[in-house]
């Protein structure tokens, strides 16, 4: 394909981009705006119709999506395709939540079988621990479960169990370390029995420092061989090195090489999810996930909402030259959520190349950030609302809660309130009158009104869960996956591998060799070995 940015829609898109548009002007000329640009599914309500877009704009979009053959390379994703070019690999990990069970063809035979065996084995362990069947090395029954695992092998399961909290259906305390904070590990450690403590190593390389590092430490602590055969599971396609490692054979619990460790809680992975949730609201979030991916596939462009989430991010990173995007949780329980998503489109996106390997001369993603509400509006929302930098924001809220509706409601309230006034913001002579009318010297109502004039007219989208529970959890993270995947292949780009992150691991265990080395075994640049032996420096 030509480059994209020669395409028709991206011309037409690059003049329409010219055309100033102002917010309160769109409302102002039709009464219905809030429903034309809202997307209702899968129990998400998206309002985007404080985004800078207008029908016209849309349409533009909707052309670059067909232009780019979104459509073909959604059935493409569905159906087992190499989209993974450099590593050769589909990405399946749609398959994992089938929960229709319909066939998916891999090379000719059709993966659902090995995919549901592996869920068997998932809640048949979930039930032998609930029920005591299986207990820990000297007999008693396992009360607390530790998540060792980094990147996809944390941050989806430990998102979904601070997520659902409230859905919890077993006594199981899942607790998760992920990097080397070892003042976390024995924090908790010490607050642990070994004999009651089952240790779940979630690695799908089975190579990952951090992670072995962990299981080394954590083995130490059972100071007890047999622990290893009753306390200890994996979850890795490295079988191999698992057994190495002295992991029963039997708890291996299995992970694909077409499953990306940024997609992968719907698959073993998401162990700690079951073990916390139980196996009906497990499958309630696979159930969520699976709607959002029929409706990714069935829905056409305009009312397709991870269609509609993609175009507005590529209408801000391609046509305004904006570098950062904000995802902004109204919801306490979705406060892992942002950096879920940086790991989901900043590693999937965060590319030079196109699919064939040309370099592209355009930005591939954009710099995802965000925090828990309200706390950013007491640390970050005054650039947001009077910096210089445009940053789209996605508030995310729900419409109801299971416990405390009064604070509930202010979260609500505070959630509609930003977005709003990022759109409406303040002008000086507004300001100027309401400080004169309130006896301020006119000379001074002046200036301080330049200093508290807010320019407004910053876009945001405000998507609102009717609840948060598992189904809706399920399909908000298939929302955001299939955005990232919908940007990526109009852009022309592999979302499913990541040799950005390769290189600084082999370094990081040359300069460890190193650390402590007079005569240094490797070469650096003089900063490398300036740091290097100032670490060295006894003073
Ligand atoms: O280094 C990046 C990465 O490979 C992520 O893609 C992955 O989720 C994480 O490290 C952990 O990898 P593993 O599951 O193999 O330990």
């Amino acid at each position: 394909m030509a480059n994209i940015t020669s395409l028709k829609s991206w011309q037409a898109l690059t003049q329409l981009s010219k055309q100033p548009l102002d917010l309160q002007e769109c409302f102002q000329k039709n009464g219905h705006r809030f429903k034309d640009f809202s997307l209702e599914a899968c129990q998400l309500h998206l309002d985007y119709s404080k985004q800078w877009v207008t029908k016209d704009i849309l349409k533009a979009l909707c052309k670059l999506a067909e232009e780019t053959q979104l459509k073909e390379k959604v059935q493409d994703l569905f159906s087992g395709a190499t989209l993974n070019v450099s590593e050769q690999r589909p990405a399946l990990h749609t398959a994992l939540r089938n929960v229709s069970n319909t066939p998916v063809k891999l090379n000719g035979h059709d993966i659902m079988p090995e995919i549901s065996a592996a869920l068997n084995k998932m809640v048949d362990f979930y039930e032998a621990v609930t029920t005591e069947q299986h207990k820990g090395y000297d007999g008693q029954a396992i009360t607390d479960v530790i998540n060792v695992g980094i990147g996809g092998s944390h941050l989806g399961p430990a998102l979904a169990c601070q997520a659902l909290q409230d859905y919890k259906n077993s006594q199981l305390n899942i607790h998760f370390v992920s990097n080397l904070d070892q003042a976390h590990l024995e924090q908790l450690l010490k607050a642990l029995n070994p004999a009651t403590t089952l240790v779940i190593l979630s690695s799908k390389s089975f190579a990952t420092q951090e992670t072995l590092y962990h299981g080394e430490k954590i083995r130490h602590w059972f100071q007890n061989d047999k622990a290893i055969k009753q306390n200890f599971v994996a979850i890795t396609e490295n079988k191999e090195k698992a057994l190495e490692w002295g992991i029963l054979e039997s708890a291996i619990f299995p992970i694909w090489d077409w499953v990306g460790g940024r997609f992968s809680l719907w698959s073993s992975i998401g162990l700690p999810i079951l073990m916390q949730l139980g196996t009906q609201h497990f499958f309630q979030l696979l159930a969520g996930a699976h709607a959002m991916d029929q409706h990714f596939q069935e829905t056409p462009c305009g009312e397709n909402m991870p269609t509609i989430k993609a175009l507005i991010s590529l209408w801000y990173s391609q046509f305004h030259g904006c570098q950062s995007q904000a995802i902004l949780p109204y919801e306490t329980s979705l406060q892992a959520f942002p950096q879920y998503c940086q790991q989901l489109e900043m590693e999937s996106n965060g590319k030079s190349v196109d699919m064939k390997g040309n370099p592209v001369n355009y930005p591939t993603a954009s710099i995802i950030w965000g925090g828990v509400e309200t706390n950013g509006q007491h640390a970050f929302h005054q650039l947001l609302h009077q910096g210089r930098h445009l940053i789209p924001v996605d508030f995310i809220l729900s419409r109801t809660c299971n416990h405390y509706p009064q604070e509930h409601a202010i979260q609500y309230a505070n959630g509609l309130a930003q977005s709003r006034v990022l759109m409406t913001g303040r002008n000086e002579e507004t300001i100027k009158k309401e400080l004169l009318e309130n006896g301020i010297p006119e000379a001074q109502a002046g200036q301080l009104a330049k200093h508290k004039a807010m320019p407004g007219n910053r876009p945001s989208s405000t998507l609102v869960l009717h609840q948060l529970d598992p189904y809706s959890l399920g399909a908000l993270v298939a929302l955001y996956e299939h955005k990232v995947f919908a940007q990526a292949a109009i852009l022309g780009i592999n979302a499913f591998d990541q040799w950005g992150v390769e290189l600084g691991k082999h370094v990081a265990s040359e300069i460890l060799e190193d650390l402590t080395k007079t005569t240094l075994k490797h070469h650096y640049d003089a900063s490398t070995q300036g740091l290097l032996r100032l670490y060295q420096r006894k003073d």
